[in-house]
């Protein structure tokens, strides 16, 4: 169950673009699963920022002298996430987590390809390391924008087989995009499975080429919510399930990872007129 835990910063990094915070966060680390995230209010209660901002959980640690801390990664670009990048060691922050489905384990140690788009690959290395403890063979591909919008690059390449680096405009590794290098890593890795954590658009092609290849692809998806808890529908997705129905599903509590083929990534932000309970348009 998440928890509201009334923390503490205890550090505020500047890495590259983004701002790494680590805040006392009590039982959250016991209870987490790589692919969590936190929801951070914004403000104190006279706050007129009301919705909470969502944020994977890119480490955490259950010792140390501050009991459990969780440590996120912000990209400042709006008032909420500037407020979150100005915040000070010792200042309050009040955090619910963990939140959101976690990313599903293969049962076979199977080898996997991990790709992180910018910020978003700050969920991913937990997850490297849970895969890594089950035998897989990890190998990594960090793509952004440039350079600086890298991240995580050194730990990346500590915890994996291979790293692939892209960069848009080429200032790191191949210029170009991460879907360009996708296809031979997956074939000399022997991929089963593609985790991914990005932009949509980069989730979209990432799941193209993993179904080009056969395997399977699971994408953590970053859909706009308000209350992260399941209950008011902002973050649905169109979904195809087992039943071969859409149907649409809220990505804080059905996600925030799913299976890359069955999202219906050009309808995102629409209700298909094909999905289980769709309004009838010009019906009685
Ligand atoms: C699962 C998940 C994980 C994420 N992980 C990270 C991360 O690791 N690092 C990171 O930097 N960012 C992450 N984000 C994105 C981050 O939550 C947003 O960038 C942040 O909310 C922006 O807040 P802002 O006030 O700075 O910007 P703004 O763009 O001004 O505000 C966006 C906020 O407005 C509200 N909002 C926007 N659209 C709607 C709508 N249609 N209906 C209702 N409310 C709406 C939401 O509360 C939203 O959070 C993640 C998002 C999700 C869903
Ligand atoms: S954000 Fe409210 S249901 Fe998902």
């Amino acid at each position: 169950m998440p928890i509201v835990h009334k923390g503490t910063v205890v550090d505020v990094k500047k890495v590259g673009s983004y701002f790494v915070l680590t805040a006392t966060a009590a039982d959250i680390p016991k209870d987490f699963k790589p692919g969590n995230f936190v929801a951070v209010a914004i403000g104190d209660e006279r706050s007129s920022l009301i919705l909470r901002r969502a944020f994977s959980i890119y480490q955490v640690n259950d010792r140390g002298v501050y009991g459990g801390t969780v440590d996120i990664v912000v990209s400042p670009h709006g008032p909420g996430t500037d407020y979150i990048a100005n915040l000070k060691r010792n200042d309050p922050i009040n955090l619910v987590g963990p939140l959101g489905k976690p990313f599903s384990l293969p049962k076979d140690p199977v080898p996997c390809v991990l790709v992180g788009g910018g910020y978003g690959a700050a969920p991913l290395f937990t997850l490297a390391e849970a895969l890594t403890a089950r035998g897989c063979r990890v190998d990594f591909i960090l793509g952004a924008s440039t350079q600086e919008k890298l991240f995580g690059m050194l730990e990346a390449r500590r915890i994996s087989t291979t790293l692939s680096v892209t960069t848009d405009d080429g200032t790191s590794g191949v210029m170009g995009r991460v879907t360009d290098v996708l296809p031979d890593v997956i074939k000399k890795s022997g991929a089963a499975v593609v985790y991914a954590c990005g932009p949509m658009q980069m989730l979209k092609a990432v799941s193209e080429v993993a179904t080009l290849h056969g395997i399977v692809s699971q994408t953590s998806v970053e859909e706009s919510m308000a209350c992260g808890i399941g209950v008011c529908m902002t973050c649905v997705m169109p979904i195809i399930g087992e039943d071969g129905v859409t149907r649409m599903l809220r990505s804080c509590v059905d996600g925030p990872a799913f299976r890359g083929d069955k999202v219906r990534w050009d309808e995102v932000g629409t209700i298909p007129a094909d999905t289980w309970g769709a309004p009838e348009i010009g019906g009685h």
